[in-house]
C-alpha cells in the first residue's frame, strides 16, 4: 500500500507555547490535525477559565488562513484549584483540568503537592462530565527516574480510578508496559495517550554512543521491552489508546546544554511518524482508529469527517527550526 486516506486526525496531548511561539506552533498543528488539546502548562499556567479562554483567542489568531482548526482547552490543577474553578471552566467550555504532580516536568512547579486534597475537585470534574488529564510520575527524588511511573500507578493512579468511578481519566503519554496493562485492565472511562517518540525509540537511542539531548522528554524513554509492549498495543487496535504528541519545542541551546530541558518538537512530522510505526507493524489498517476515532470517541466529541492522504515518499524532515526573532528551535528528536 502506497498511499492512504484516513479521517482527519487529532493531537489529544501537545504544548503550543504562548505568543509570537504560536505562530510557529499552530500552524505546524493545524497542517494534518484538526484538532488538538493544548497543555496549560504556561508560565504562569492557565489556572483559571478566564486565562483558558484568552488563551484559546490568541491560538485561533495564529491559525493560518481559512483554517478550521480548533483547540481544546485544558486548565491546570494546582493545590489551590477549587470546586467553583470547575464549575467556571465548565461554563467556559474547557473539557479537561491537566493534573502534574509538582516539579515532574517542564513548568509544573505550581503543580499538585497533595493529591489526597484534590478529591473534591476529582469530584466536580466527574460532575461536570470532564476529564481528568494525568501526567502519571512520582517526583520522589529517591525513586529511580526510569520507575517513576510504575510508582505513581501503585501509589495513586489504582486510588484516583477506584475513588472516583465516574471520572474520566487519561493517563497521558505512557511509556512502560505496566501503564498499558493497567489502562487495558482498567474501569470504564480510563484511556492513554502514546507519542510517536515513545512508540519509535528506546533510552539506548538517547544513550548509546553518546547523550542526545533531542530525545529527551519526560517521561524518559525507557527500554525497549516496554516500547515493544507499547506498539503490540497500538497494534492491537485497542480504543483505550490514541494519539497525542506531547509535541513540545524549546528553544536549541536549552535543550543542548548542561541541563538541558525535557520534551521533543515533533507537530512537523508527527503524523507521518506515527504513520511510519504502523507501517512497520503491518497494521496500517488501525492506524485511522489511533489517530482519528478513539480520542474523539473518549472524549464524546464528534469524530472529523474531512480527510487526509498519507503518500508513502522519502522526506527529510527539517531539524532546526529559524523563528523570526532569530531563535532557533529543533524540529524533531533524531531519527
Ligand atoms: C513537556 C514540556 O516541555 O512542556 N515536556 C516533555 O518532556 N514532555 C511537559 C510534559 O508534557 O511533560
Ligand atoms: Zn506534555
Amino acid at each position: 500500500m502506497n498511499e492512504i486516506t484516513i479521517i482527519k486526525p487529532d493531537d489529544w496531548h501537545l504544548h503550543f507555547r504562548d505568543q509570537d511561539m504560536l505562530f510557529e506552533t499552530v500552524p505546524a498543528t493545524a497542517r494534518c490535525f484538526e484538532r488538538a488539546v493544548v497543555m496549560p502548562n504556561l508560565v504562569p499556567p492557565v489556572t483559571t477559565a478566564a486565562l483558558a479562554l484568552s488563551y484559546k483567542e490568541r491560538i485561533l489568531a495564529a491559525r493560518p488562513a481559512g483554517s478550521t482548526f480548533m483547540p481544546v482547552m485544558t486548565i491546570y490543577l494546582t493545590d489551590k484549584t477549587s470546586v467553583q474553578d470547575i464549575k467556571d471552566a465548565k461554563k467556559a467550555g474547557v473539557l479537561a483540568a491537566k493534573m502534574y504532580p509538582a516539579g515532574a516536568t517542564t513548568n509544573s512547579d505550581s503543580g499538585v503537592n497533595s493529591l489526597e486534597s484534590l478529591y473534591p475537585v476529582f469530584e466536580a470534574l466527574a460532575d461536570n462530565g470532564m476529564l481528568l488529564l494525568i501526567h502519571g510520575e512520582v517526583t520522589q527524588k529517591h525513586i529511580d527516574i526510569f520507575d517513576r511511573e510504575k510508582e505513581f500507578i501503585d501509589q495513586h493512579m489504582v486510588k484516583i480510578v477506584e475513588r472516583v468511578p465516574h471520572l474520566k481519566v487519561v493517563f497521558e503519554h505512557i511509556t512502560t508496559k505496566e501503564a498499558a496493562d493497567f489502562v487495558l485492565s482498567a474501569r470504564e472511562g480510563v484511556a492513554a495517550t502514546i507519542t510517536p517518540q515513545h512508540l519509535l525509540l528506546n533510552r539506548n537511542d538517547m544513550l548509546d554512543g553518546g547523550i542526545r539531548p533531542h530525545n529527551y522528554c519526560l517521561p524518559v524513554l525507557k527500554r525497549s521491552t516496554h516500547q515493544q509492549a507499547l506498539r503490540a498495543v497500538v497494534k492491537s487496535g485497542s480504543p483505550r489508546f490514541f494519539l497525542g504528541t506531547d509535541s513540545a519545542p524549546h528553544a536549541k541551546h536549552r535543550k543542548e546544554s548542561d541541563c538541558g530541558c525535557a520534551g521533543c518538537y515533533s507537530a512537523w512530522s508527527a503524523l507521518e511518524l506515527y504513520t511510519q510505526v504502523f507501517d512497520e507493524l503491518d497494521a496500517l489498517d488501525k492506524l485511522e482508529g489511533f489517530a482519528s476515532f478513539y480520542g474523539a470517541d473518549f472524549y464524546g466529541l464528534p469524530r472529523n469527517t474531512e480527510t487526509v492522504t498519507l503518500v508513502r515518499e522519502s522526506w527529510e524532515v527539517p531539524s532546526n527550526i529559524t523563528l523570526p526573532n532569530g531563535e532557533l528551535h529543533c524540529a524533531v528528536f533524531c531519527w
